[in-house]
C-alpha cells in the first residue's frame, strides 16, 4: 500500500519524508489555504522533496479553465498530479489531461458509480472521502470495498483507489485489508500509527536490562570508556 501525506505543510512533509515511508502528497484548496502559502510556490517546493505523485487541485469548475489551470499545474514538475472534482466537466478535463500524459486524481468521490466514471475517464487516482461519509452516518469504508471490488473485475483499469478523508489508523488498516492502492494520511494520523504503549513499555524494559549488563556494542572492550576516565 502506498502512503501519501495529506497536507501542504512543508515542514511536516519534510519530517515525514525522512522516515522513508512517504510515497506521495495530496493537497486541496482547503489545505493550501491552511498553509498560508502561495499555491504554485508550495506545490513546486513539495515536488522537490517528494519523489512520488503530488496532487494539486484546480480551482475552476468549467472545462476550459480547468484545462488551462491543469496544464499550468502539470508544468510545475513531472510528479504533479492534477486534481479535478468529480463533475461532468471535471471528468472531461480528466480525459483530456490524461490523454496528454498528465496524472489526474479525481477527487470528492462519494459513490461507486462516480468511481466507475472516473476510471472510464482515465483517472490515475480516484479519491473517495471516507471520513466525510462517516460524518453523515454512511459507512465510508464500505464504499472502498465496493470500488475495489468493481475495479478488480477489469484488470485493464489503471485507476488506483486513493483513500482520502482519513481520520484514524483504522481507516488505513481497513483500506489495506481491502486492497486499496493508496491511503492519503494526515501527518497526525501517520504518527499515531507508530505508537503503541506496549512497544514503549517493552523498549524501556530492554534498555533497563541492557544497562545492567554494563556492555557497549560499539566499545565492547571498554577501551574508549577507560580512555575517557
Ligand atoms: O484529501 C482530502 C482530504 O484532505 C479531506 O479530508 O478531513 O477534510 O474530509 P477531510
Amino acid at each position: 500500500m502506498k502512503f501519501f501525506i495529506d497536507t501542504a505543510d512543508l515542514a511536516e512533509i519534510k519530517d515525514l519524508v525522512a522516515t522513508g515511508l512517504v510515497d506521495g502528497v495530496t493537497t486541496n484548496p482547503s489545505l493550501i489555504a491552511k498553509s498560508g502559502r502561495n499555491f504554485l510556490e508550495v506545490v513546486r517546493e513539495i515536488c522537490a522533496v517528494v519523489p512520488g505523485p503530488v496532487s494539486a487541485e484546480v480551482a475552476a469548475v468549467d472545462l476550459a479553465t480547468m484545462l488551462a489551470e491543469g496544464r499550468k499545474l502539470a508544468k510545475i514538475a513531472p510528479n504533479v498530479t492534477v486534481k479535478v472534482p468529480l463533475t461532468p466537466d471535471g471528468l472531461k478535463a480528466c480525459r483530456a489531461l490524461a490523454g496528454e500524459g498528465t496524472m489526474v486524481n479525481v477527487t470528492l468521490c462519494f459513490s461507486a458509480a462516480q468511481a466507475l466514471l472516473a476510471a472510464k475517464a482515465g483517472a490515475s487516482f480516484i479519491s473517495p472521502f471516507v471520513g466525510r461519509l462517516d460524518d453523515i452516518g454512511a459507512p465510508g469504508m464500505e464504499l472502498i470495498r465496493e470500488i475495489v471490488t468493481i475495479y478488480r473485475q477489469y484488470p485493464s483499469l489503471k485507476t488506483e483507489v486513493l483513500v482520502a478523508s482519513v481520520r484514524s489508523p483504522l481507516h488505513v488498516i481497513e483500506a489495506a485489508k481491502m486492497g486499496a492502492h493508496v491511503a492519503t494520511i494526515p501527518p497526525a494520523v501517520l504518527r499515531q500509527m507508530f505508537a503503541h504503549p506496549l512497544t514503549d513499555k517493552g523498549l524501556t524494559a530492554f534498555l533497563a536490562d541492557w544497562a545492567k549488563t554494563g556492555q557497549s556494542i560499539l566499545d565492547p572492550d571498554g577501551a574508549e570508556r577507560k580512555a575517557a576516565e
